[in-house]
């Protein structure tokens, strides 16, 4: 009986232990991805791109309503960005511009624009609208990737196939 009764003290002890280590582990995740910023932001840009490049191929396959799982992905990924560029981030692997952190603002600016025309691309899928995405589509990689490219961003060598069109 006492036995018992120490053996459950002792499991309960140990969950109490362990409840705390988690507490412990989740008080420190307050940062999301590897810790090395340009890595984080590469990956992410990466995806953006190919969510980017998977939206152009269902406009051309007949398929613009479709894209709303994609647009969102975009919107998503847009509100991370300010968040990945860090001051002092800039390092030789790096194609980010200098510039980003002489004019903050504005490429807060170039990151909202994207999240909102990405989210104008989602709803108008969501709401079947085919011609609405189709003309959007159209002048999504000027409007809402080359309006941050341009002045933020090094261009790729010209030799290198395109980029996904941005
Ligand atoms: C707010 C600014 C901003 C917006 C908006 C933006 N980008 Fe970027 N992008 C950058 C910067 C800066 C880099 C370079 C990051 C680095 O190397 O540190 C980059 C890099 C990339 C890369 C290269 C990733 C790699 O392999 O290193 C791709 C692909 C890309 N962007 C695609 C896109 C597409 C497609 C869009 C639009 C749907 C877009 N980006 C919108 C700023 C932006």
């Amino acid at each position: 009986m006492t036995l018992r009764l120490v053996r459950i003290g002792l499991v309960l002890g140990s969950l109490v232990g362990l409840a705390a280590v988690g507490c412990a582990t989740g008080s420190q995740t307050t940062t999301i991805g590897t810790g090395d910023p340009v890595a984080d932001r590469q990956r992410l840009m990466k995806n953006v791109g190919a969510n980017w490049a998977d939206i152009q191929n269902k406009v051309k396959a007949g398929a613009p309503e479709t894209v709303a799982v994609n647009a969102e992905a975009l919107s998503l990924h847009a509100q991370r960005i300010p968040s990945l560029f860090p001051e002092g981030s800039l390092t030789d692997k790096s194609k980010a511009k200098p510039d980003i952190w002489q004019k903050w603002p504005e490429f807060q600016a170039a990151a909202k624009n994207l999240e909102n025309r990405a989210g104008i691309l989602r709803d108008q899928a969501t709401a079947k609208d085919g011609a609405a995405v189709t003309t959007t589509v159209s002048t999504f990689g000027r409007d809402a990737c080359g309006t941050c490219h341009t002045p933020f961003r090094v261009p790729p060598p010209p030799q290198q196939p395109a980029q996904p069109r941005s």
